[in-house]
C-alpha cells in the first residue's frame, strides 16, 4: 500500500525557545530564509505523500497562513514586477485540499498529538514527520524510507547514534543490523539515563507507521515527562509486529534547540553560493579575535 498521508504534529509548547516561541509557533523561525516546517513539507511531497495534515494548537495561526495564498502580497510583488519572487511564493502553496488541520486542544505529548489524526489518517500506513529534525542530505530522508516501506511492509523509524551522554533527550533502541542501513528493533526505551540505556542508537523525527498504532495510542498511557510517548506505543506495537530503523545518511540538526537552530543556520547558509564566502570570512574575523 502506498504512503499518500503524513502527519505534522506541530502542537508543541516549544518552551526551549522562549520567548521566541511566546506568540509564535517554533516551526515558523526560519532556517535562512525558510521556515523550518517548509523544509520538511517539502521533503513529504517528494517522498510522494498526498496529504499534509497538520496536528496544530494554539498560536499556530501564522503556520495556517504560510501556506495559504497571499493574494495582497502576489498583487504587490506582480505591480513591482518582482517575478521570480511571485513564482517562489505562488510555488509554495500546495494544492488547495492536500492540507487538513485538526487541533490538540492540549499538549499531552507527541503520541497524543499523533493519536489526534486518527480519523483523517483511516485503516493505512502513513508517516509521521517532526519538523524540528532538519536533516541535510542528499538522499532525502522520507523518499528512502518510503522505498524501504515498499519493501520491508512493516514500520519503520529514521535512527542515528547519538553521543552516549545524550541519551535522555531520545527514544533509544536495543537493535540489531539486518541490513547495510536497516536494524531490526527489539526493544526501545524512552530518554534513558545513559547508564540505562540499552544503545546510543536513537530515533528520529522520521516514521512511517502502520494504523494499528492508533489503538495503542488511544490508551493514553503516560509515559516519561508525565506525556503520553509515541515511543511507548511503539513498544507496544513491536509486541506484535517488526519494526525497523532506517540509519539514514545526512546530518541532523535538532531546531527545536537553541544551539541545534543556530547550527542548522549556518549549515544550510553555508550551502547557498550567495552567502558561503562572506560567512567563512566572518566565521574566520571572530575566531581570530576569540
Ligand atoms: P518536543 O519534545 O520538541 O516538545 O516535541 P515541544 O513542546 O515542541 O518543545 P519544548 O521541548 O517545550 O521546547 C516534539 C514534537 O512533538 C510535537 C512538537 O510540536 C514537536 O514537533 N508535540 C509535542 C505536539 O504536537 N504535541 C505535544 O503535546 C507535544
Amino acid at each position: 500500500m502506498k504512503i499518500k498521508k503524513a502527519v505534522f504534529p506541530v502542537a508543541g509548547l516549544g518552551t526551549r525557545f522562549i520567548p521566541a516561541t511566546k506568540a509564535m509557533a517554533k516551526e515558523m523561525l526560519p532556517v535562512v530564509d525558510k521556515p523550518i516546517i517548509q523544509y520538511a513539507v517539502e521533503e513529504a511531497f517528494a517522498a510522494g505523500i498526498e496529504q499534509i495534515i497538520f496536528v496544530t494548537g494554539r498560536g499556530k495561526k501564522a503556520l495556517e497562513d504560510h501556506f495559504d495564498r497571499s493574494f495582497e502580497i502576489e498583487h504587490t510583488l506582480k505591480e513591482k514586477g518582482k517575478d521570480d519572487l511571485l513564482k517562489q511564493i505562488q510555488e509554495l502553496v500546495p494544492v488547495t485540499g492536500t492540507i487538513v488541520y485538526t487541533r490538540q486542544n492540549q499538549p499531552l505529548g507527541l503520541g497524543h498529538a499523533i493519536w489526534c489524526a486518527r480519523d483523517i489518517v483511516g485503516d493505512e500506513p502513513f508517516a509521521v514527520l517532526l519538523a524540528d529534525d532538519l536533516i541535510q542530505t542528499d538522499t532525502p530522508v522520507l523518499s528512502e524510507m518510503v522505498k524501504k516501506f515498499d519493501r520491508l511492509r512493516a514500520s519503520i523509524a529514521a535512527v542515528m547514534e547519538v553521543d552516549k551522554d545524550q541519551t535522555d533527550k531520545y527514544g533509544i533502541l536495543d537493535a540489531q543490523l539486518v541490513e547495510e542501513d536497516i536494524v531490526k528493533i527489539n526493544d526501545m526505551v524512552e530518554k534513558p539515563n545513559p547508564e540505562e540505556a540499552p544503545s546510543n542508537l536513537a530515533i528520529i523525527g522520521r516514521y512511517i507507521l502502520t494504523p494499528r498504532i492508533f489503538d495503542f495510542l488511544g490508551a493514553k498511557q503516560k509515559g516519561a515527562g508525565g506525556e503520553i510517548q509515541l515511543t511507548d506505543a511503539m513498544r507496544s506495537l513491536l509486541k506484535e509486529q517488526p519494526i525497523f530503523g532506517y540509519k539514514f545518511k545526512g546530518k541532523r540538526f535538532d531546531c527545536g534547540d537553541k544551539v541545534g537552530f543556530q547550527m542548522a543556520n549556518l549549515a544550510f547558509a553555508l550551502e547557498r553560493p550567495d552567502m558561503k564566502n562572506k560567512l567563512l570570512n566572518f566565521i574566520k574575523e571572530i575566531q581570530r579575535e576569540m
